[in-house]
């Protein structure tokens, strides 16, 4: 028989009581001196931290990378070398919705890998699209505002969302892509992940190359349709978290199998669309997908809020070999992630068990709220006493030339030849979906735009439509029209 175990206080004093105050007799006033009650109701009230301001509503689980591939000729990354395995966290979510909100709502997924490698934590903080829909960091906050809720009745509002959308074209392969059949995964194991931006690549002999990553789903892709994935967000809210969880713990370990696309350094210059745009992908046929191995997700968290809602994902994670690109998307994030997890969980984030690495921490970063263990003596570089000092050698860092000689200026991409808002939005409906999608993508549209949408935007919104493919467009017009 299990030992019985009392109750204590937060410093192990034991208690009198789960369910009584401590009164001056049983209908007298609550008295100052139950010093538990205080701390209970106390700590209460302080059991939030803020939810995230975007991917609040998500779930996750552990597991491991395994490279099966020789990709060595690209990166010296050790995370990426052959045979290595590394220990894993996933974080999927939701964009636009609270904490409490229904997975089952239309958005994109985030898909936010952590990898403890052997030279620290390396971070792919990326969605279940390849694209987004903006290509300035300047313009987050007011896309994500045009997506949550209004100033004056707390609502959300597709009119606020087709304006935005409508006033900025380059959204349009983004909103295709979420309008048609993979805007609603049928459950997270369901849907690929993708690194999204364009990233730097070094190997050890000081070569180059630009990558995109892809993580394909072993299970498939599944969708729900626009009316399941309704009743369900009634029904039941928390379906994809239930679905992860319940599939690790039936021993169904999901797993994604990882692709990149590798371009020369060089090719950048002049390919025929500018490679570090984030509203823009590499046609496989100009960059074919090349195999590195396999991410396995085998362990629920115990502990949703330690090792979930406090898990902190940056894309400033970068390990030798792999550097960031040109995209001013990416750039503008690598300041964002540190600054929120500073904000939602403290300056010490790091130090939480799940945000951890794995690899040994010589930082002479020191003391704050909640700081548990320091480095110790001495805490200044350089110094005379042994402490550790930084070796660029060691770092590898891999950095772009980014052309900086250039004058400083606020301005657009400098457009390569193939290089406009409707192009690729236009090849996905023409090329790649079948008749049954485009069919279900015209009926989503429809159904967005017939929910509260003004007359003005409304135009603007079939006039966008047009300028993907004409004949959708046409389609999604002959429901208004008519
Ligand atoms: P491909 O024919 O080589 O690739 C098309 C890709 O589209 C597929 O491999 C698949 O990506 C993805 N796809 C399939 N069905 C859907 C769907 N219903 N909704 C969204 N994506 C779908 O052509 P290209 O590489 O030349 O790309 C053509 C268009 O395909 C692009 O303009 C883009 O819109 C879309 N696409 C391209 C991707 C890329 O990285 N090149 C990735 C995803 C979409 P996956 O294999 O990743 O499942
Ligand atoms: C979460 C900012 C674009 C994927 C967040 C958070 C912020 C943020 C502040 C909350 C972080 C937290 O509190 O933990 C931005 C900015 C962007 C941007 C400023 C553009 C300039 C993107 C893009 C992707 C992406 C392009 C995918 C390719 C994610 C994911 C999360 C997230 C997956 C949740 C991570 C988790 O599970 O904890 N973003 N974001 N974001 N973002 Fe972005």
């Amino acid at each position: 028989m299990a030992e019985a175990r009392y109750t204590t206080n937060n410093v192990g004093i034991p208690v009198a009581s789960d369910d009584h105050s401590l009164t001056a007799g049983p209908n007298g006033p609550i008295l100052l001196q139950d010093h538990y009650l205080i701390e209970k109701n106390a700590q209460f009230n302080r059991e939030r931290v803020p939810e995230r301001v975007v991917h609040a509503k998500g779930g996750g689980a552990f597991g491991f990378f395994e490279v099966t591939e020789d990709v060595s000729q690209y990166t010296k990354a050790a995370v990426f070398q052959p045979g290595t395995r590394t220990e894993s966290l996933v974080r999927f979510s939701t964009v636009a919705g609270e904490l409490g909100s229904p997975d089952t709502w239309r958005d994109p997924r985030g898909f936010a890998i952590k990898f403890y490698t052997s030279e620290g934590n390396y971070d792919i903080v990326g969605n279940n699209t390849p694209i987004f829909f903006i290509r300035d960091p300047i313009k987050f906050p007011d896309f994500i505002r045009s997506q949550k809720r209004r100033a004056d009745n707390h609502l959300r509002d597709h009119d606020m969302q087709w304006d935005f959308w409508t006033l900025q074209p380059e959204s349009a392969h983004q909103v295709t892509w979420l309008m048609g059949d993979r805007g609603l995964p049928r459950t997270w194991r369901h849907q690929n992940g993708y690194g999204s931006h364009t990233f730097l690549w070094e190997n050890a002999g000081g070569e180059k190359f630009w990558v995109k990553y892809h993580f394909k789903t072993d299970q498939g892709i599944e969708y729900l349709t626009q009316s399941e994935a309704d009743q369900l967000a009634g029904q039941d809210a928390d379906y994809h978290i239930r679905d992860l969880f319940n599939s690790i713990k039936a021993g169904e370990h999901p797993s994604w199998t990882l692709y990149v696309q590798v371009m020369p350094y060089e090719d950048a210059a002049d390919y025929r669309f500018n490679p570090f745009d984030l509203t823009k992908v590499w046609p496989h046929g100009d960059y074919p997908l090349i195999k590195v191995g396999r991410m396995v997700l085998d362990r629920n968290p115990d502990n949703y809020f330690a090792q979930i809602e406090q898990s902190a994902f940056e894309p400033t994670n970068l390990v030798p070999g792999i550097g960031p690109s040109p995209d001013k998307m990416l750039l503008g994030r690598m300041f964002s992630y540190p600054d929120a997890h500073r904000y939602r969980i403290g300056a010490n984030y790091a130090q939480l068990p799940v945000n951890q690495p794995k690899a040994p921490v010589n930082s002479y970063s020191k003391d704050g709220a909640m700081r548990y263990s320091n480095p110790g003596d001495p805490v200044y570089a350089p110094n005379s006493f042994g402490g550790a000092h930084a070796s660029a050698a060691v770092a590898g860092e891999t950095a772009a030339g980014f052309g900086v000689r250039d004058e400083i200026v606020r301005s657009a991409y400098q457009l390569h030849s193939e290089d406009d808002d409707f192009g690729q939005p236009g090849t996905l409906v023409r090329e790649v979906l079948n008749d049954d999608q485009r069919a279900r993508l015209v009926g989503n549209i429809v159904g967005h735009l017939s929910n509260g949408v003004s007359k003005p935007i409304l135009e603007r919104a079939l006039q966008y439509w047009r300028n993907v493919d004409k004949g959708l467009g046409d389609k999604v017009a002959e429901s208004f029209e008519s």
